[in-house]
C-alpha cells in the first residue's frame, strides 16, 4: 500500500515530554515524559574492548542485544529510577537532543511499542526548536532514513507548527509571535508568512522546570513537611493545579492574608517510599510561580528581564512592515502558558509597553500628530497545551505536506544533507 495513503506519524519531542500520534488526529494518542532507561550493566559489558572472538566476543555480542533490548521510556523508565540496574537518560536538553543513542532507542519504543507501526509503511513529521543547528536535523534524518527506513520525513519548526495550530480555531494566519513555554525553554519566535524571522528569535531560560523548583524552594523554606524525595513531582503536580497569573503581585498577597481560607489550599500525600501520609499547606506559590515570567527577578538573578518586554524586543527587531501583523496575533503554545490569567496578563503588560512608546513618540513630536493605536493580542486555544503536535496534526493531513517532504529515494541519491533545510509549505495559506 502507498504510504501517502496511511495518516503520517505526528511526534513532537520535547525537553520535557513527547507528544505523538497520527496526522487528522485532534489529539495525541501518547503525551509521555521524555527519558530513558537504560540497563548500564549490559551497557558496560558491551562497550568493553572486544577480545579475539571465539566465547568472549559472542558474550559480548549478547550483551549488546541485551543493553538493546532491555530499556525503557516515559512513565515507564521513571517507575525504574530507584532500581539499581538502570540509569535514566534524558536525551533532550533545552530543546536540543543532546545524546543521539537513547534518542534513537526513545523513537524506537514510540513506534514499535507505543505508535506500534511500521515505520517503513509512513511518512514521518519531527519537530525541533527554532534554534536547531543544520547538523542536528541530519542526524535526524540519518537515523529515521537508515534505521527507521522510513519512506518520507519532514522536520518542522515548532514554533510554525504552533502557529498553524491556530489555522482550525480562526482564520489560518501564518504571521504572528509564537510564546512556546514548555518545561526547559521559552522561545519567543516571529513568524511571517510561515518563514521564521531568525535573527529575532529571543530566549528565555525560565520554563515550567524552572517554575518546579521555584515552588520546591518557597515550600521548604516555609517547613512543608513534603518528603524530600517527592518534592519536586509534588511541586510540578500542585503548579498544574493550582497555580494561577494574578494582576498585581502586592495586592494578591493582600487578598491571600485577607482571606487564607479561600486562598490556601490543602495537599494530602503519602511518602513514596515509606507509605507515611502527610498534609501541607499550598500558599504564596500560587501566584509567585507564575508571576516569574513577568518579574523573573523573584527568581533569578541571572535573567531579569520579563516575558513582556521580550515580546516586544522581538517585534521591535523585526522588519517594519511585520509588525503591526506581529503584534495582533501574538501565539501562544506549550504546558507552561496554562496558568489562568496567563493570556490576559501577558497582553495587558505588552500593551502598556506599546503605548508607553507611542505616547513618548507622540510627546516628542509636539503633540500635534497623533499616531495611530498598534492593536495586540494575545491568542490563546484549547489545543494549546500541544500546539505544536496539534499544527503537526494538521500540515501533515494536507496533500501538500506529502510534497514537502523528503523522501527515502531522495536520501538515498543526495545523502542527509538533503535534510539540513525544510521547505516552508507555502501552497496552503
Ligand atoms: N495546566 C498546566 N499549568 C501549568 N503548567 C503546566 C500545565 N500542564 C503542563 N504544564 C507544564 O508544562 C511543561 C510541559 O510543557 P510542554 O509539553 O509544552 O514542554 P516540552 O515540549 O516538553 O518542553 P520544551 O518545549 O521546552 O522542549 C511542564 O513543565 C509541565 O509541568
Ligand atoms: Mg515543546
Amino acid at each position: 500500500m502507498d504510504p501517502t495513503s496511511r495518516p503520517a506519524v505526528v511526534i513532537d519531542n520535547g525537553t520535557g515530554y513527547t507528544k505523538m500520534g497520527f496526522a487528522g488526529n485532534v489529539e495525541p494518542c501518547f503525551i509521555i515524559p521524555t527519558v530513558v532507561a537504560v540497563n548500564e550493566s549490559f551497557l558496560g559489558q558491551a562497550s568493553a574492548p572486544t577480545g579475539k572472538g571465539g566465547w568472549g566476543g559472542s558474550a559480548l555480542h549478547s550483551a549488546g542485544v541485551m543493553a538493546d533490548l532491555d530499556f525503557f521510556i516515559g512513565d515507564e523508565a521513571l517507575a525504574r529510577k530507584d532500581a539499581n540496574a538502570y540509569t535514566l537518560s534524558y536525551p533532550i536538553r533545552h530543546g536540543q537532543v543532546e545524546n543521539w543513542d537513547t534518542m534513537e532507542r526513545f523513537w524506537q519504543q514510540c513506534i514499535f511499542n507505543y505508535l506500534r507501526c511500521d515505520p517503513e509503511d509512513h511518512y514521518f513529521l519531527l519537530t525541533e526548536s527554532p534554534l536547531t543547528a543544520p547538523e542536528t536535523r541530519e542526524y535526524t534524518g540519518e537515523i529515521m532514513f537508515e534505521t527507521f527506513n522510513v519512506p518520507g520525513l519532514y522536520i518542522a519548526v515548532q514554533a510554525v507548527l504552533a502557529l498553524a495550530a491556530g489555522y482550525t480555531t480562526s482564520k489560518c494566519e501564518m504571521t504572528g509571535v509564537v510564546v512556546d513555554a514548555g518545561d526547559g525553554m521559552t522561545h519567543v519566535v516571529p513568524v511571517a508568512d510561515g518563514y521564521v524571522i531568525g535573527s529575532s528569535i529571543k530566549s528565555v531560560p525560565i520554563a515550567g522546570r524552572d517554575l518546579n523548583i521555584f515552588i520546591q524552594q518557597l515550600m521548604r523554606e516555609r517547613g512543608e513537611p513534603v518528603p524530600p524525595e517527592d518534592s519536586l513531582d509534588i511541586s510540578r503536580k500542585i503548579k498544574e493545579m493550582y497555580c494561577y497569573t494574578c494582576a498585581d503581585i502586592v495586592k494578591e498577597f493582600g487578598k491571600h492574608d485577607k482571606e487564607p481560607s479561600k486562598y490556601i489550599k490543602q495537599w494530602t500525600g503519602k511518602n513514596s517510599k515509606t507509605g507515611t501520609p502527610y498534609k501541607c499547606d499550598i500558599g504564596y506559590e500560587r501566584f509567585l510561580a507564575p508571576e516569574v515570567f513577568f518579574s523573573p527577578e523573584i527568581y533569578s538573578s541571572d535573567f531579569t528581564v520579563p516575558l513582556p518586554e521580550i515580546v516586544d524586543k522581538c517585534i521591535q527587531t523585526s522588519p517594519i512592515d511585520t509588525r503591526r501583523a506581529l503584534y495582533k496575533n501574538i501565539v501562544l503554545s506549550g504546558g507552561s502558558t496554562m496558568f489562568k490569567d496567563f493570556q490576559r496578563r501577558l497582553q495587558r503588560d505588552i500593551k502598556k509597553i506599546v503605548d508607553t512608546r507611542l505616547t513618548a513618540s507622540e510627546f516628542r513630536n509636539g503633540g500635534g500628530h497623533k499616531a495611530q493605536a498598534v492593536d495586540v493580542n494575545v491568542v490563546g486555544h484549547h489545543m494549546q497545551r500541544f500546539a505544536v503536535w496539534f499544527g503537526g496534526s494538521v500540515l501533515a493531513s494536507t496533500p501538500d505536506f506529502y510534497k514537502a517532504c523528503h523522501t527515502k529515494a531522495e536520501y538515498e541519491e543526495y545523502g542527509s544533507s538533503i535534510c539540513r533545510t525544510n521547505p516552508v509549505f507555502k501552497g496552503m495559506y
